[in-house]
This record gives C-alpha cells, sequence and structure tokens, in this order.
C-alpha cells in the first residue's frame, strides 16, 4: 500500500519549538512526531511513504531516511518549490500515488491517536466509493473541517465545511484520508486546498464517505493541544499496560502517566506525574515538582524548581526554586533564572530570562 504525509507548513502554532526544528520533527512522547505516523503505516502494511515537503528539506531528509530500513519500507521525498498546500502535493507524487489502481492513505503530520490504517482500508474497500475521511468528535469544531452526513445514509457525506464561522456539526476531519487514484484527476498542480477545493468536489457527487475514530485524537500543532495531546497519549499507554512508561513503584513517581528516557537523570525527593515527558540526558535536580510538561532533550530542571504545563525546550534550563505554568513554552538553549515565575511565557530560543512574567506573553 501507498501513502503520503503532508509535511510542510512553517508549523508557526508551535512557535517558538518550530524556530529550531519543522514541527513534524519535534519529538511527541521522546519521538518525532511523524514517527508515529511511519511506523503504524508500515504496521498496516504500507510499504511506499511520499513525505511531501516544502520547508526545509534537507532537514527532514537526514532526519527520516534512517526509518527506511528500521521498518523495510520506501521513503520518496517530494519537495515542493512553491507551497502547495493539503491537495497540490497529491498531484505532485502523481507518479508514485497513481502508480497503480490501488488506494492510498494521506495523513496530516501533526496528529496523533491509535491509527486504525487497516480497518479504514477495509471500510474503504467495503463502499467502494472514491474517498474516506477518518471523523472524530470534538467540543470545539471551529479550529477544524467539519463534516456533516447524508440524513439518511450512515457515513455518506453531505457537507464539509473547513474552519465553519457558524456551527454545523461537532464532527471533524482527524486529518487521515483514504482515497482513490482518481481523485488525483481532480486535483491541479498548483497550491491548492483539499478541504477548500477537493473534498467540496467529491462531495457533490456523493463520493465521500467518513470512518469513526475510536479513542483519543489529538491535532498537536499548538502548545496546548501538544500538551493535551501528550496526556491522552500517555493515558492510553498506561490503558495498553506499555513498558514505555515508567513503572508506578518507583518512589519519585506521583500517580503514573510518566515517560522517562532511561539516559536521563532524575535526583532525591522528586514527585513527578500525572503526565510527564522527559527526554534523553535530561537532568532534574533535587526535590524538582514536575506535572503535566514535557522536557525535550538535554535541557535541565535545577533543585526545588516547580513546573506545570510546560514545554522545555531542548537544551534549556530552569533555575532553583523557579515556577513554570499555564503554557509555558521555551524554544532551544533558553535560560530561566533562579527564583524566576513564568505565566504562560512563549520564550524564543537563546534568551535568558530574569524577570518574572506575570502575564502571558512572549518574549524575545
Ligand atoms: N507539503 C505541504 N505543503 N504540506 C502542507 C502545506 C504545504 O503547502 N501546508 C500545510 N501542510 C501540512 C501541514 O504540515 C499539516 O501536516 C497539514 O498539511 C495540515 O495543515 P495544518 O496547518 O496543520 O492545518 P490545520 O490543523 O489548521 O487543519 C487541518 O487539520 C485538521 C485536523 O487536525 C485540516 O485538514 C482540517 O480540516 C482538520 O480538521
Ligand atoms: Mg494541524
Amino acid at each position: 500500500m501507498k501513502a503520503l504525509i503532508l509535511v510542510g507548513g512553517f508549523g508557526t502554532r508551535l512557535r517558538p519549538l518550530t524556530l529550531s526544528l519543522p514541527k513534524p520533527l519535534v519529538e511527541f512522547g521522546n519521538r518525532p512526531m511523524i514517527a508515529h505516523q511511519i511506523e503504524a503505516l508500515a504496521a498496516a502494511g504500507v510499504t511506499d511513504i511520499v513525505l511531501a515537503v516544502n520547508y526545509r528539506p534537507e532537514v527532514m531528509t537526514a532526519a527520516l531516511k534512517k526509518y527506511e530500513e528500521q521498518y523495510n519500507i520506501n521513503i520518496e521525498f517530494s519537495v515542493e518549490t512553491e507551497p502547495l498546500g493539503t491537495a497540490g502535493p497529491l498531484k505532485l507524487a502523481e507518479k508514485i500515488l497513481g502508480k497503480d489502481d490501488t488506494p492510498f492513505f494521506v495523513l496530516n503530520s501533526d496528529i496523533i491517536c491509535d491509527f486504525p490504517f487497516e480497518q479504514v482500508a477495509a471500510f474503504h474497500k467495503s463502499h467502494g466509493e472514491e474517498g474516506t475521511i477518518v471523523v472524530t468528535k470534538v467540543e470545539e469544531p471551529s479550529k477544524y473541517g467539519v463534516i456533516v452526513h447524508k440524513p439518511d445514509h450512515p457515513s455518506r457525506i453531505d457537507r464539509f465545511v473547513e474552519k465553519p464561522v457558524e456551527f454545523v456539526g461537532n464532527r471533524i476531519n482527524a486529518g487521515i484520508y483514504i482515497l482513490n487514484p482518481s481523485v488525483l484527476k481532480r486535483i491541479e498542480l498548483r497550491p491548492t486546498s483539499i478541504e477548500q477545493e477537493t473534498f467540496p468536489a467529491i462531495v457533490k457527487d456523493g463520493q465521500l464517505h467518513s470512518f469513526d475514530l475510536d479513542g483519543f485524537w489529538m491535532d498537536v500543532g499548538q502548545p496546548k493541544d501538544f500538551l493535551t495531546g501528550t496526556c491522552l497519549y500517555l493515558s492510553s499507554l498506561t490503558k495498553k499496560g506499555s513498558k514505555m512508561l515508567t513503572s508506578t513503584s518507583e518512589s519519585y513517581i506521583h500517580s503514573g502517566n510518566v515517560m522517562i528516557d532511561a539516559s536521563a537523570k532524575i535526583g532525591k525527593n522528586c514527585k513527578i506525574g500525572p503526565n510527564v515527558v522527559i527526554g534523553p540526558n535530561v537532568v532534574i535536580g533535587d526535590g524538582v515538582r514536575l506535572q503535566r510538561c514535557v522536557l525535550l532533550q538535554g535541557s535541565k530542571v535545577k533543585e526545588h524548581a516547580w513546573v506545570k504545563s510546560t514545554i522545555v525546550g531542548w537544551n534549556s534550563t530552569i533555575g532553583r526554586w523557579a515556577r513554570m505554568e499555564n503554557v509555558s513554552v521555551l524554544g532551544d538553549d533558553v535560560s530561566i533564572g533562579d527564583e524566576v515565575y513564568c505565566n504562560g511565557a512563549s520564550v524564543l530560543p537563546h534568551k535568558s530570562i530574569k524577570q518574572n512574567v506575570d502575564v502571558p506573553a512572549i518574549i524575545m
């Protein structure tokens, strides 16, 4: 089977992390976001994956080629000279996606769930029409693409509305599709949106179906959602009894859902959890309190700091007795001084913060 992952876009909503690394390479649960997708595609029998790239392709190629061997798959980079949106890249990769008449998967690169590729493929085959979109229910549908069904049919889609201003429904496009190669004929080679142009056209011909997702789902392309998605992902690992989580019998683990890389160092008398990810070579000082946070590779949290709802960027340092909360995000190599308080601070790479940030702010 074949798949295309949309890996372009500038990831502006995940700044300051994406100032240092393309969004699909930012580690989610201690692995690049896109590694979760590649692994799940390979497990479902996909052998050809196209990565549709327009932003910093060289960084992406270097990081992702290794997965070819690891999962025994072919990864092809399809590089846009100008951003082609969410549909144009499919046309650009027509030679691969249309090489035979079997359907192909399309994925947004910033979504996380228990990818049900095999079930989706079976469902798509069973209805025999042009496309299937995986859908999930959310409380705030306005930032997504919303689907509305035909009243007399359980899965045929009647309307697709991208980012609706008025409420039309709460079942949304989860960013996973399976499409027949005939869809490629509907797309022109220019910057164009699958949500705004291609889906409405397929819907008009009554050829687009929905598949309901079971379990958790999140678009992790913004800091607040990245943290929520991390909690959902860790909870799902707990439910499965995954060995990737740190055992709750460790004295410093508080109420579970904690993932700690083996190379990280944890001080004495810490209290960690729930919902914490600690990356490679992270150093945690004595008496540190961590909850609902992600510490990326090489970061340091000094003695007695208190960290909640925060993403700590690569190689950043949080000082002694510092207090971080309310979706604070530190870019690469940031330093937070001793005793400093950060309330929703978004700090650009290489900055030193010596004063409190009392109200949410971008520090550049
Ligand atoms: N190759 C390429 N070129 N990829 C692109 C481009 C481009 O020009 N522009 C965006 N992408 C990629 C992004 O990297 C991402 O993986 C995907 O296309 C979707 O773009 P986002 O910017 O993340 O869109 P969104 O989150 O606002 O909305 C989309 O995802 C929602 C689910 O998370 C839409 O598909 C919504 O309908 C959907 O509900
Ligand atoms: Mg997104």
